[in-house]
């Protein structure tokens, strides 16, 4: 299936219900639209929820906007911050009011040319609003675009012509969502969920297996501390809900500790060790995700593949149920079993 097939099927499965997003798509409001995208700039889609209602019951259209007066807007923008944002929104309606009857432009060139209205607003306008073939590249919508394409070192110029690459014609707003809303949920900066992440069979960064190491150099570490890496294993019986557990050396770090199967922690993230068995077993594994943990002497970022396994009957250690084996386990473990 086509890239955007995919994502635009996740989107209208698993879309945010959030108060700017029209279903019926012959209702957009560009002026909804329009505060939304400048209240979610810098700031959180939950913070914005209360401050957007709010905004719309006592501003519910650009006009009433526009015969307010600034102090009263900014009322309403109190606590949500960057207020500059509110005096633009503020002025940007009066002009709207003034030199275009009170009708959005649909144009970005003119768009782009109102106060506070910078490339990214206005093509999220032109693209949710208007229907029209445009990216909104904002910081989710460019990592989410250069890990599909595993491509880490773009200018901004390129990220926007791959995404456009894969834009839809006919529904680039819900594509433009569809990104954040991915980029929101699973592809996240630092600890992006790539095993449950329901474009990851199109991500390249993930099925060349480089999900992790892009993450490593992401991951914020403890300064003064060293940082290893290994592999872990989550191992699974296919037709029940045990998987396996080891009891660490009691000599060491965790000693004696119930513990998923593990490689020998080392400096070289390129070079970690894997036991013979499971280099086997991880040989056509491409599913990981990745934890980090801080002990006090040193930082630790574990690579972390699940795996399913049929009939192993020469894999040594207790096949437990997560649930029972738990309370059991160190809190690095416990991390581990938090990804099942
Ligand atoms: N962040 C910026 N614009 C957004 C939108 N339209 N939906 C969800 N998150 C966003």
């Amino acid at each position: 299936m086509d890239t955007n097939k995919i994502i635009l099927n996740w989107y209208d499965l698993e879309k945010r219900s959030l108060p700017w997003r029209e279903p019926n798509k012959n209702n957009i409001d560009v002026y909804k639209v329009w505060i939304s995208e400048i209240m979610l700039q810098q700031t959180t889609v939950t913070a914005v929820i209360p401050y957007f209602k709010k905004f719309i019951s006592r501003f519910p259209n650009i006009n009433i906007l526009a015969e307010s007066n600034i102090e009263d807007v900014l009322t309403y923008w109190a606590g949500l911050g960057y207020y500059s944002r509110a005096r633009n929104l503020h002025k940007c309606s009066k002009q709207i009011v003034e030199k275009f009857n009170g009708i959005f432009p649909n144009d970005i060139e003119i768009l782009i040319k109102l106060p506070g209205i910078g490339d990214y607003t206005a093509s999220a306008i032109c693209a949710i609003a208007y229907n029209q073939h445009k990216v909104a590249l904002d910081v989710n919508v460019r990592r989410v675009i250069t890990r599909i394409n595993n491509k880490h070192n773009l200018c901004n110029t390129s990220i926007k012509k791959l995404a456009e690459n894969i834009l839809p014609l006919d529904r680039p707003g819900d594509f433009n969502e569809a990104i954040m809303d991915i980029g929101s949920k699973y592809c996240k900066s630092k600890f992006p969920k790539c095993s449950i992440c329901p474009i990851n069979n199109i991500c390249k960064t993930f099925r060349f297996n480089k999900s992790a190491l892009t993450n490593f150099n992401t991951i914020k570490t403890s300064k003064n501390k060293i940082t290893r890496y290994g592999n872990c294993y989550l191992i699974k019986k296919k037709d029940d809900n045990k998987f396996l557990f080891v009891r660490r050396p009691n000599k060491g770090l965790l000693g004696g500790m119930l513990s998923f199967p593990s490689s020998l922690w080392v400096l070289d993230k390129n070079d970690i060790p894997n036991d013979k068995l499971f280099e086997d077993l991880i040989k056509h594994e491409n599913i990981k995700d990745y934890i980090h943990h801080t002990f006090s002497h040193f930082n630790l970022i574990l690579n972390v593949y699940y795996i399913i396994v049929i009939n192993r009957v020469d894999i040594e250690g207790e096949w437990l149920d997560i649930g029972n084996a738990r309370g059991q386990l160190p809190s690095l473990m416990k991390k581990v079993a938090n990804l099942v």
